[in-house]
């Protein structure tokens, strides 16, 4: 079948575009009418492993970062989180109990393959979360999970990443239920807050002109800081890799705790700072490190919900509000403004939106 962009001007604004049918996709696949998990226990125990390793490239890898927060708060199991090119080379020992995940869009990236290999013969079981079911990857596993995102043209990953956390986050409530880490009740919460994570994305899209507004603002900027913290650190990450891919502005990520240790000292009038932060039980310490920011006069975009705004947006540079969400899944909805400050951004600065310099969408040699 042709892909087209469907009136968009981009395949990054159409795919963007899409979240909420293609979110509501994987959450039906993997959702059952009763509310449960649709992963059975023949194919996946979590009571047989002690801990997991989850490797990925890009963008990819840091939706694994992500599923870290996830799998160690509510399953209570060890993850460790690396990229495929340095993970192969490690040597890591992997114990026998060990969960092997590898997360890539595409199935075919060179360097998570070969970290696949390794762990063949010596992890408990090898498990993907890909989006072509008949890729390489998926094909070496012992269990696929597809993603359910469609075709991904634009090489900026947008709708593939929060598809890739639909399906880990069931697959950390399938793991909670195996571990029983958690009540029957806060497990049929979740299932909820995931059967409602549509709609929210949608609200969330409804800001695209607010999020142009800031975008025209970042376009004349050199350097941008993205902050977070705990499960929003590594949208943080994910923001500040959009932002460079495509609009080839230098942004770099910080746990917004590191703050103090380096990055600081970029800090003056010239410097945006975006921070990301839902209401949540970090969100106090959040706004100190903010507003160590502002005291240097950075200019902070502060991303956070009606009643974060209402705390903290005092003297602020811009204020990007997000519909509330139940904490677990605020880095899905909080991927939409990263995608869409990197998008308006590339957008004003004229740049390839879908196919940026020097990038590939799916890198098969090493
Ligand atoms: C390339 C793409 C990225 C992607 C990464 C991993 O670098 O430009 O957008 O995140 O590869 O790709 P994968 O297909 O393994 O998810």
């Amino acid at each position: 079948t042709r892909i087209d962009k469907a009136g968009h001007k981009h395949f990054m604004s159409k795919e963007i575009a899409e979240q909420p049918g293609v979110i509501g996709a994987a959450i039906g696949h993997y959702l059952t009418p009763e509310g449960q998990i649709n992963i059975s226990t023949q194919d996946i125990d979590f009571t047989q492993f002690d801990r997991i390793v989850m490797v990925a490239c890009g963008t990819a890898s840091y939706a694994c970062l992500t599923a870290k927060y996830w799998f160690e708060q509510i399953a209570r199991l060890p993850v460790e989180v690396d990229v495929a090119s340095e993970f192969r080379y490690r040597e890591p020992p992997i114990s026998p109990r060990t969960l092997a995940v590898f997360v890539s869009q595409s199935g075919e990236t060179a360097d998570t393959l070969a970290a696949l290999r390794y762990c063949e013969g010596k992890a408990a079981r090898i498990l993907s979360v890909v989006n072509v079911p008949e890729s390489s990857i998926a094909r070496e596993s012992d269990l696929a999970l597809p993603i359910h995102a469609g075709v991904e043209v634009g090489v900026a990953s947008t709708k593939a990443f929060t598809c890739q956390l639909v399906v880990l986050f069931a697959l950390v409530l399938k793991a909670a239920r195996d571990r029983e880490t958690i009540t029957a009740e806060a497990f049929a919460d979740h299932i909820s807050s995931l059967r409602g994570l549509p709609a929210i994305i949608s609200t969330a899209l409804e800001q695209n002109d607010t999020m142009q507004e800031a975008a025209l603002k970042l376009s004349h900027a050199r350097d941008v800081l993205f902050l977070g913290r705990g499960q929003m650190y590594p949208l943080a990450l994910e923001g500040a890799l959009k932002l460079k891919e495509i609009s080839y502005i230098h942004a770099e990520a910080y746990a917004s705790g590191e703050l103090k240790h380096g990055p600081i000292a970029l800090v003056d009038e010239h410097v945006p700072v975006v921070v990301m932060a839902p209401r949540d039980a970090l969100f106090d310490k959040t706004v100190s490190n903010m507003q160590e920011v502002m005291a240097r006069k950075g200019k902070v975009i502060l991303i956070s919900d009606s009643k974060g705004q209402a705390e903290a947006n005092d003297g602020v540079w811009f204020s990007i509000e997000m519909p509330p969400v139940p904490d677990a899944l605020a880095p899905i909805l909080y991927a939409i403004p990263a995608q869409l400050l990197a998008y308006h951004t590339a957008v004003a600065k004229g740049t390839d939106v879908d196919q940026p310099r020097n990038l590939a969408k799916s890198v098969t040699v090493e």
